[in-house]
Order: C-alpha cells, then structure tokens, then sequence
C-alpha cells in the first residue's frame, strides 16, 4: 500500500519548528500534539458515515453523521504518547491501548515491556501512533502485537519516516496504511532518522 505523505503547509511548517534543535521542550510536546491532530484529520478522511434526518432552525434536512466505527488508538511509548491527546481530540470516543517498546541501543532490536489493548481491539480500526518510523522494526513489532489480538484493519500514524523504515514497515505489514508528516533521507549510523529531529521520546519529555 502507498504511504500518505501528508505535506500541508500547516505540516510542513510545525515539522520544520520540531526539526530545530533550539525548539525547547514544551513547544515541541505542543507541536507533536498539533501535528497529531493534523494526521488524525487526514487518516481518518475514509470514516463511515450515515445520512440522518435533523431540523436545523430553518427546515428539515438529511444530512451525514459518523457510521459508528469503532476506533482504537495505541501509542507506541514513550514518543507515541506525545500524540495521543492531538489525536483523542478529535476522536474522544476512541479508546485506548499501550504498548511499550525500547530500540536496544547497540542492536538496534526493538525490546518489549508492556502491553495493555482494548478487550474488543479485534472489531476495532487501529491506529498505531509513533512519531519515528526509523528502521521501523518498533512500528512492525507493535503491529504484530496488535495482529495477534485480531484486529484486521490499521493504521499507522508518525511524524517522520526513513526510507529504510518505511520499505521494512510495508514489507512486513503490506495490508497497514502508513501516514507519515515527511519522508527523511537515511539513517545514520546510529540508526536515527536523518535530518530527523533526533530522540523523540528525549525532547517530548525533556529527558537526556
Ligand atoms: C523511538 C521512537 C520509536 C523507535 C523508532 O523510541 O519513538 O518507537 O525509536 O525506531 P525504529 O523504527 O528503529 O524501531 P525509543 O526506542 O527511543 O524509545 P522511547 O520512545 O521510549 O524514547
Ligand atoms: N528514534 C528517535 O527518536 N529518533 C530517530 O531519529 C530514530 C529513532
């Protein structure tokens, strides 16, 4: 499946203030959330909808509401959480998983330490959220996890992609739709995402 690069002037500009390293930590905690809500905008454009009949002050009128799908997000901690709060304010009712993963700084390999998912993720559409899509070996695992619980139809939602991430990310997971803010260079020998805006989870959090 193609991945949606979604390049509004709106996106490009906050991703621009993320990238800057001089961006301090409550401005870029409010950015991600902005952006969150940005993407949630667009991967949510295929939503359901039904005709309803209401009387608005002036006549009757058929008009469209939301088809009751039923939505769960689930952040990928710690960065995904920085997009939670973006996202649930335009979608209150989804509910809400957690699964925590951690890139082993040496092998690269994503280390799992928790997971907690909706009881009913199997009829649910899945966003997965997570600002980095690097090697995109965090982003696959978590797709697994969220698989194994049935759930059929996902997304994933980040803010910046490495090409390497983003081909690995298709070619476990063909079935995923992938909305990314901006499609990066390369990694470096580090493993991180070049340009990039450096450690997510560290500059949400002020931590490092
Ligand atoms: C970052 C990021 C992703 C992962 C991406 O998390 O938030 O989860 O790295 O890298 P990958 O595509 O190569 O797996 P990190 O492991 O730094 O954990 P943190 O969010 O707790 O800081
Ligand atoms: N995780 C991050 O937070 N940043 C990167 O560039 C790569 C992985």
């Amino acid at each position: 499946m193609n991945p949606m690069i979604v390049d509004h002037p709106l996106i490009q500009h906050k991703i621009s203030l993320l990238r800057d390293k001089q961006t301090g930590t409550k401005e870029f905690r409010d950015l991600v959330s902005e952006i969150a809500t940005l993407l949630c905008y667009e991967a949510t454009r295929d939503l359901p909808t039904e005709e309803v009949e209401i009387e608005t002050p002036i006549t009757m009128a058929r008009t469209k509401v939301l088809a009751g799908r039923k939505l769960a997000l689930v952040p990928i901690l710690r960065a995904g959480m920085g997009m939670l709060d973006g996202m649930l304010s335009l979608i209150p009712a989804a509910k809400v998983g957690f699964i925590g993963l951690y890139r082993d700084e040496t092998t690269l390999q994503p280390v799992e330490y928790f997971c907690k998912l909706p009881s009913d993720i199997a009829d649910r559409d899945v966003l997965v959220l997570d600002p980095m899509l690097a090697t995109g070996g965090s982003a696959i695992d978590a797709i697994t996890m969220v698989k194994k619980r049935g759930a059929k139809r996902i997304k994933f939602i980040g803010l910046l992609a490495a090409p390497e991430g983003l081909k690995a990310l298709q070619e476990a997971h063909p079935d995923v739709s992938i909305y990314v803010a901006a499609l990066d260079e390369h990694l470096n020998e580090n493993g991180y995402i070049v340009p990039g805006l450096g450690d997510a989870g560290d500059r949400i959090y002020g931590t490092k």
